[in-house]
């Protein structure tokens, strides 16, 4: 073998982004009492730890309030961690960030709110072709082109390049973000909450679409969702957050079959399915961030806690070659059966 190949090989062997027992805490003004205020830091996110392989896609998934979108903004280097490194091919990102435009090219990001992200005093062919200035990606003359290639790459026709935001519908405002964010040929793609709220049928295309792009241009996608069906539609691994922490991660299919974390089966059985009620919301309240139980934090709410959990927060062990959880007590695979077969 080359040493040549050995770097190829090292290089492609290399995480695209690491994170290392990053935390990130914000400093909160907590109120006690009516008059007496006392600064306190909420931790968003307490020593979390993931890689993630350059081409695959990977959903964040977990109640309002775990950690996902801060974990996006300290993947993409928008915010620092307080403890710990995020690592983009090995370097820091927030010294990618900083060190010029090449890092915040190959990044792209679609938003929850789509039609809050775009001006909409632009038309749809300005919106496509700012990042294609800005980047520098083809010449003035190959921009109209261009436009109308990311357009029909999206399913949207030509003609919509003439209008405003607000001439469109929720559909097609998402896929015009998504062309935008295309337009920079990023190597990896970023969403947040971003087929929420819309009809079944509009987000059953955009899933379709989306799935279709990160195949075909070989994308890294980072998807945030609180829906687990969209989360096995999309993505073939799942990282499950729970108050800052992640605590299951693995391929999307084997963990959502066979949850090993108590708080993944909880998630599992909360879900609604097609012919069975929801017959089992997940118990209890998620916790305050600025309260938190002792040991593990889920706890308070699991059907499976035992004395030895309430002394020490389980740290992310791996129990298979591809999977890891944060539990004493891992499911043994009884309980998954219980999971595909309930009430159907
Ligand atoms: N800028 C901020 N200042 C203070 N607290 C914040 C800030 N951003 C997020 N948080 C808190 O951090 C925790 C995680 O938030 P977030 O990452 O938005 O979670 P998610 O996206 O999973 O809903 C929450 O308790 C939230 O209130
Ligand atoms: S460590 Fe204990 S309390 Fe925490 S999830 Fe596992 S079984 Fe439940
Ligand atoms: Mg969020």
């Amino acid at each position: 073998m080359t040493d040549r190949t050995t770097a190829v090989e090292a290089a492609d062997n290399q995480p695209l982004f690491e994170l290392l027992d990053v935390e990130k805490t914000y400093q909160v003004t907590r109120r006690e009492g009516l008059l007496k205020r006392r600064k306190q830091g909420l931790a968003a996110l307490d020593g979390v730890r993931l890689r993630i392989r350059r081409g695959t896609s990977i959903a964040l998934v977990g109640e309002s309030g775990s950690g996902k979108s801060t974990l996006l903004r300290v993947l993409l280097g928008l915010t620092e961690p307080t403890q710990g490194r995020a690592l983009y091919r090995g370097r820091l990102v927030t010294a990618m960030r900083a060190a010029g435009t090449g890092f915040a090219r190959e990044m792209a990001m679609v938003y929850q709110d789509a039609r809050g992200s775009l001006n909409p005093r632009m038309t749809v062919s300005a919106l496509i072709s700012e990042p294609l200035r800005h980047f520098g990606i083809c010449g003035e003359s190959d921009i109209a082109e261009r436009v109308a290639s990311l357009l029909s790459r999206v399913g949207l026709a030509a003609e919509v390049a003439n209008r405003y935001p607000a001439a469109l519908s929720g559909g097609q405002v998402r896929r015009v973000a998504i062309a935008r964010a295309l337009a920079s040929k990023p190597s990896v793609l970023v969403a947040d909450e971003a087929v929420s709220g819309l009809d079944v049928s509009t987000q059953a295309q955009l899933l379709k679409l989306l799935r279709r792009l990160q195949r075909e241009m070989g994308l890294t996608l980072v998807f945030i969702t609180h829906d687990l069906g969209v989360a096995s539609y999309l993505c073939e691994e799942i990282a499950i957050m729970y108050l800052g922490r992640i605590v299951e991660t693995g391929p999307t299919d084997a963990v959502l079959h066979a949850p090993a974390h108590p708080y993944s089966l909880a998630l599992r059985r909360a879900a609604p399915e097609f012919f069975r009620p929801i017959s089992d919301p997940l118990p209890g309240e998620i916790p305050s961030p600025l309260d938190l139980p002792a040991g593990c934090r889920f706890a308070g709410r699991c059907a499976y806690a035992q004395p030895d959990c309430r002394k020490e927060d389980p740290a992310l062990m791996r129990h298979a070659p591809d999977r890891a959880a944060a539990c004493f007590h891992p499911l043994p695979s009884a309980a998954v059966s219980e999971v595909q077969h309930v009430d159907v």
